[in-house]
């Protein structure tokens, strides 16, 4: 069996590359380990950036999205019990737009099966061979057949737990978080039509949703908490606390989905190998806080897109030479953002009354002067795409 590009995993960067390049003419087949109905369900990222939902609309995928996301012109930092709104619309002129990753995926998968995609889930044991030149894609399928896909090139978005890092030795950097995230999603109509991000002395807590009927709430935890310490009612107690500002009301509801979410930040310099190129969480990771995971990992795969279309279809390699550094440069901006409004948000476990100090004068100076609130704005609602120098 033979393709141009060997796409492993079928998560937002594996099927975005394979609808972009299907709409250039370029052939991909997508290796899935999962079950497509757990990769549809898979409760993650829920913020897309404008330059994502231009993109989504710009390829034909934004149909749903339209209609069901929820566009949001602002986002609020609460501390020391107020609110601060920092106003998107005003200071950058663009905002965000919430609709869940598993959204996205749904529409990616449905956009691919339509345009007579070759998705194949459920594969397992996937090597990776001959990436100098000639590269081979092994895996067994859900019979247990063994396959071998011959490929002009290979994609590794196979996420951050994937193989294809590991099939050569990227330069690795990376900072650990002494904390976590325990994440729900409640059936619970929203209070507040916008995130909330709460700096509070006992930890972080924040407020976003995925529709008129369902809260996604997040609490700061240790990173060795074990889920089923959390009761749902400790749960809203904590929020509550962590969460209360004046006319603040917080709806509880039945807990749908629990979980606890370490937080690190990793990138693998350079993204290429060969003729492998990672995108997404397989080449570099951001704790949540900025919402960026999902946002840049559509990125990579639309530089990747272009790059691996001018070198198929017409032997230009500028692009493909040129990946790596490309994406890297919105990568590290994501990263220090993120790095950034964490540090700033949390309450790190060893922190001293400097630290402590520090932060606040930090938020108050974010939320009273309109330099600092645009910067923040400016990178939350996201740079476009090739503005990072
Ligand atoms: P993924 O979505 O991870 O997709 C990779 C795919 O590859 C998966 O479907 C996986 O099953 C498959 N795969 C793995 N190994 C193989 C293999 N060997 N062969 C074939 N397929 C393979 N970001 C936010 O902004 N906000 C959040 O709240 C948030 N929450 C998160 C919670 C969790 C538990 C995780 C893991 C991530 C979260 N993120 C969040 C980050 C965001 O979801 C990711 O950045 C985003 O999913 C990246 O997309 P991707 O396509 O690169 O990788
Ligand atoms: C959500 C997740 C995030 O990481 C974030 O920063 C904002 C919102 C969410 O899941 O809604």
């Amino acid at each position: 069996m033979r393709t141009q590009v060997g796409i492993v995993g079928a998560g937002p960067a594996g099927l975005l590359l394979s609808h972009l390049l299907a709409l250039a003419g370029i052939d991909s087949v997508v290796l899935e380990t999962r079950s497509r109905a757990y990769v549809e369900q898979r409760v993650r990222a829920g913020v897309l950036e404008h330059p994502t939902v231009e993109l989504l609309r710009e390829v034909g995928l934004a149909e749903r999205l339209d209609r069901e996301g929820m566009p949001h012109e602002g986002v609020s930092l609460r501390f020391e019990g107020e609110d601060h709104r920092i106003d998107f619309a005003d200071l950058v002129g663009r905002g965000i737009t919430v609709y869940g990753q598993q959204e996205v995926v749904k529409d990616l998968i449905a956009a691919r099966l339509r345009d007579g995609g070759d998705l194949r889930f459920e594969v397992a044991d996937v090597t990776l061979d001959g990436l100098a030149d000639t590269p081979v894609i092994a895996y067994t399928d859900a019979d247990g057949q063994r396959h071998e896909l011959r490929c002009d090139v290979v994609a590794g978005c196979d996420g951050f737990h994937g193989i294809s890092r590991g099939a050569y030795a990227p330069e690795m950097f990376e900072r650990e978080y002494p904390y976590a995230w325990l994440g729900i999603l409640a059936k619970a109509a929203p209070t507040h039509h916008e995130l909330v991000y709460a700096n509070h002395d006992r930890g972080f807590a924040l407020y976003s949703m995925r529709s008129p009927e369902i809260t996604r709430l997040y609490l700061q935890v240790p990173p060795d908490t074990d889920v089923h310490d959390w009761s749902d009612a400790r749960i809203w107690d904590e929020l509550g606390t962590r969460l209360a500002a004046e006319g603040f009301t917080l709806n509880e509801g039945p807990v749908l989905e629990k979980g606890v979410t370490g937080m690190r930040s990793v990138v693998a310099e350079p993204m290429r190998h060969g003729r492998l190129f990672l995108a997404g969480d397989a080449a570099h990771i951001v704790p949540p806080t900025g919402a960026k995971g999902m946002n840049l990992a559509i990125a990579d795969v639309r530089v990747l897109a272009d790059a691996l279309t001018a070198f198929l279809a017409r032997g230009d390699e500028r692009g493909v030479d040129a990946y790596s550094d490309t994406c890297l440069r919105r990568v590290w901006r994501a990263e220090h953002f993120s790095w950034w409004m964490t540090s700033m948000l949390h309450v790190a476990p060893d922190g001293d009354a400097f630290t402590r100090r520090l932060q606040l004068s930090q938020l108050r100076y974010t939320v009273s002067s309109r330099a600092a609130a645009t910067s923040l704005a400016e990178n939350y609602t996201g740079l476009p795409y090739g503005g990072v120098r």
